[in-house]
């Protein structure tokens, strides 16, 4: 599906995602012909570039991180003639004026309708000012539709994430408004619904009757790279837990939606969110939820500085690159069945995988068995590898009544390899397209933070329960202990 004539305005193009993510994103949809060729971009920062200079950025971005490759490509330059660039201080509503020029006459010369996308690439706390000066120069007044993709981190807390909110609503309906969870635009993320819904041995057995425990991880091998001003304030649990973790939650756990449509989905991944039962005291913070950070490590032969020493990392900081919790769902499908999540900067591996775990068969008929049955696994790998593997138990070959676990392969990865769309390429295709389904609505990021919240409000206070794991382990020991309470471990992961 073509996405119709816009002009795409992204904000903060000199940046670091519209250089690795959305040059190369909008290229690529290009080239897949999923772009009408009544598109521009306009390119907008603060940094005075030429057009050519700015044409030139987006050709080297394209060519280092897209899997389409201009230098191969004969139509590149009738495609950069669709780029501009404009330099502006996004305090000056005269440049806002001129960006309303420049506009209108792109939009004129390659017959756009009038639709406009802004994709702001910025820190939150612009996103107010931006959003106001738009509407004052003008640039909300086309023929067509007018769109707002924002970034996460969406606030700090609810509160600031309220107020966040409550600015960019005085100039956008929250229909207008795309929130990015980059994690909903990747493949297999999208694919748990079909996985759930489309399949008969698993929707039946989804519930409480049928399933242990859920494992969420997303491992990182990366530390925090140069990115410790920010991350030394926001830490693992606003990083990734608010948003990427709880929506991969939502998405295993939430009710089949009356509809196929995004404010039904929406409406039932809210209501899981509203069902997380919350922790009411900070010992029950204490007690369900670890956090740790690393100190020095190695992997694969190479020394691994500790966090404390990393870039603009504060070098008494308490803040935790890993966290791991126990999370109950309290509804009818999933009462009394542990979700465990967790994450981590400088794991062993860099994955998103999904572990649901089914309750043991009762063993009677095998009762001579030496060892207990092994559960049933479902594996969802969303991350790097994409795929799903269940586990079963057969009969070991050649062996009288010897039961083995199998493994039942299916790796997306190896059969559509580095040809799968990107996670920002699926997004701002679908926010053209006007559809919000992979977007995350206010009332989820307001829920979720709620959540958040109260493991951040009992952390605030009480500092001493920091775990600290080597660069490249698998974290605190704490997190082992959380599943072993209830008679569980962790899977290894792939
Ligand atoms: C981002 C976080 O949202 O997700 C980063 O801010 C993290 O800290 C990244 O590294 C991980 O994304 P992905 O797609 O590489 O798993």
């Amino acid at each position: 599906l073509k996405a119709p004539g816009t002009v795409f305005f992204i904000f903060g193009a000199t940046g670091d995602l519209a250089r690795r993510k959305l040059f190369p994103a909008i290229y690529s949809l290009y080239r897949e012909g999923k772009l009408s060729e009544d598109f521009a971009v306009i390119g907008v920062a603060r940094r005075s570039r030429t057009q050519e200079e700015f044409r030139e950025d987006v050709y080297q971005s394209i060519q280092e991180f897209c899997r389409y490759k201009p230098e191969q490509a004969p139509e590149w330059g009738e495609f950069a003639a669709h780029f501009e660039y404009k330099s502006l201080d996004i305090n000056d509503i005269d440049g806002f004026r001129e960006l309303r020029v420049q506009t209108e006459q792109l939009e004129t010369k390659f017959n756009i309708p009038g639709n406009r996308l802004f994709y702001l690439a910025l820190a939150p706390e612009l996103f107010g000012s931006v959003s106001f000066n738009l509407m004052k120069g003008g640039m909300l007044e086309g023929a067509g539709w007018n769109r707002l993709v924002i970034e996460k981190p969406f606030g700090y807390d609810l509160e600031s994430a309220a107020k966040l909110n409550e600015e960019i609503r005085k100039v956008f309906k929250e229909e207008e408004i795309y929130r990015i969870d980059h994690y909903l635009g990747k493949e297999m993320v999208q694919n748990i619904e079909v996985i759930r819904f489309a399949n008969a041995f698993f929707e039946p057995l989804w519930n409480n009757k049928h399933i242990a425990n859920v494992q969420i991880t997303l491992g990182e091998t990366v530390g925090v790279e140069e990115r410790g001003g920010y991350y030394d304030h926001a830490g693992a649990l606003r990083d990734m837990g608010q948003n990427h973790m709880l929506q991969l939650l939502t998405m295993i756990a939430m009710e089949p939606p009356s509809r196929l449509l995004a404010e039904d989905i929406r409406d039932e991944k809210v209501k899981v969110l509203r069902s997380l039962r919350p922790y009411a005291t900070s010992e029950e913070v204490r007690n369900n939820v670890v956090r740790g950070q690393y100190t020095k490590g190695s992997a694969d032969g190479k020394e691994l500085p500790a966090y404390r020493e990393e870039d603009k990392v504060h070098p008494e900081s308490l803040t935790e690159t890993y966290f791991a919790a126990r999370v109950f769902v309290d509804n009818f499908r999933w009462a009394g069945v542990p979700f465990y999540i967790r994450t981590g900067k400088r794991l062993p591996v860099k994955t998103t995988e999904v572990v649901v775990e089914f309750k043991r068969m009762p063993t009677n008929v095998y009762l001579g068995q030496k060892h207990s049955l092994e559960p049933n696994l479902l594996v969802i790998r969303v991350n790097p590898m994409e795929g799903i593997y269940v586990k079963i138990n057969a009969k070991k070959p050649g062996s009288e009544s010897e039961i083995a676990p199998v493994a039942m392969d299916f790796c997306q990865s190896c059969i559509v390899g580095i040809n799968s769309p990107e996670a920002y390429e699926r997004l701002l295709h679908d926010a053209a397209r006007g559809d919000s389904t992979y977007f995350t609505r206010w009332d989820e990021v307001a829920s979720a933070w709620a959540f958040v919240d109260r493991i951040a409000n009992t952390w605030k206070e009480e500092q001493g329960d920091l775990e600290m794991y080597p660069a490249g382990s698998w974290g605190p020991a704490k997190a082992d202990e959380l599943l072993q309470e209830d008679g569980f471990h962790w899977w290894p992961v792939n």
